[in-house]
């Protein structure tokens, strides 16, 4: 069969095939997600026309200001995946504690963790924003309510995870531990199809990705590697880079993955503060890591592999340089040298 005739709940299915002892509830949260994304992009598509853009006047628990499409992706991404009990807690970035409800979630076996609209503040501008997901096995036994323990799980320890990118076409993108495959949603028929199977990143990088106007809060590290990425350095990059930032970290990633590249949001040291990350390990990094390693590639917080950080808490933050491998380890390379 040609690829792009296959849906994505097929291709879910025969992924499945592989692990006999499936019970088929990862498949079922999967399609869960799946279908909130068809609904959450037709939202978004639609949201100009229907003026509900804007902000919703709460601020979530990060401090940001929350816009009503944030609030809308989260609360189809909670329904969409609590009401079959498949998942015993579910954490959101728009959420300050996990969901653990009894009922039929008590039988859930699985923890799902996401980022329901990532980059919403690209909204209003008509730039592509996305939702990050990642999945969990629960720790604790089955038939009682979830705990923190079962939150708070390493990236190495993830059984999915992905992505969906409202772009110029929404696309989405998963790994279940047997490499990165992306759908496009096809409109008309209201199918994610599958359009990039097997995803690797390209070995020859592209591009670099970072927020420049942070320069002055960089570390010596951190500058100094950005010099060596811009061919500056005595040591050359392995190609020429060029430089592309949207500020929607799945664009940012999703470009990256498919053209090659590194993108990075290190720690900024502002005069008088604390130094502090900004992307939040369970809901945006781990998940992007996990899918970065299935494709050949790696992520680290500048000092360890993403995937090995065990989290805190919920919304803990983290440096987060991630793409191909051997620029990310050499912004390793350079933060152990020069800090
Ligand atoms: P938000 O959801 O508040 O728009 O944040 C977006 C995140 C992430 O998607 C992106 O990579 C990063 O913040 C951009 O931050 P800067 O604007 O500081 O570069």
């Amino acid at each position: 069969m040609h690829s792009s005739l296959i849906t994505i709940e097929q291709h879910i299915l025969e992924q499945q095939k592989a692990h006999p002892e499936a019970t088929g509830i990862l498949t079922g949260i999967l399609y869960d997600i799946a279908l909130a994304a068809k609904i959450i992009a037709r939202e978004i598509r639609s949201a100009g026309l229907r003026h509900i853009l804007g902000e919703a006047g709460s601020i979530n628990v990060q401090g940001e200001r929350q816009m009503k499409l944030d609030i809308f992706a989260n609360e189809v991404l909670v329904r969409m995946s609590s009401f079959a009990g498949r998942v015993a807690a579910i954490g959101s970035e728009e959420m300050a504690a996990p969901i653990f409800e009894m009922g039929p979630m008590r039988h859930g076996k699985y923890v799902l963790i996401f980022d329901p609209l990532d980059g919403s503040s690209n909204i209003d501008v008509n730039i592509s924003v996305g939702t990050i997901f990642g999945i969990y096995r629960r720790k604790s036994d089955d038939g009682r309510e979830a705990t923190m323990e079962d939150v708070l799980q390493p990236g190495k320890v993830l059984v999915a995870a992905g992505y969906v990118i409202y772009g110029s076409s929404t696309m989405m993108v998963y790994s279940t531990g047997s490499g990165v495959h992306g759908f496009t949603l096809e409109p008309a028929l209201g199918e994610f199809l599958l359009s990039h199977p097997d995803i690797r990143i390209p070995e020859r990088p592209q591009y670099y990705s970072t927020n420049m106007a942070y320069e002055r809060w960089w570390s010596e590290g951190v500058r100094r590697y950005t010099a060596y990425l811009q061919g500056m350095e005595a040591e050359k990059p392995p190609a020429a880079l060029s430089s592309r930032y949207v500020g929607s970290l799945v664009a940012d990633f999703h470009r990256n993955l498919l053209r090659g590249g590194v993108f990075y949001y290190p720690l900024l040291y502002k005069p008088g503060k604390a130094p502090k990350p900004k992307l939040r390990l369970l809901c945006e990094a781990a998940p992007m890591a996990f899918i970065a390693v299935q494709a050949g590639g790696y992520a680290s917080d500048g000092t360890q592999d993403i995937l090995e950080i065990v989290p805190e808490t919920l919304h803990q933050r983290v440096p987060f340089f991630v793409g191909n491998r051997s620029l990310v380890e050499r912004a390793e390379d350079y933060i152990r040298r020069y800090g």
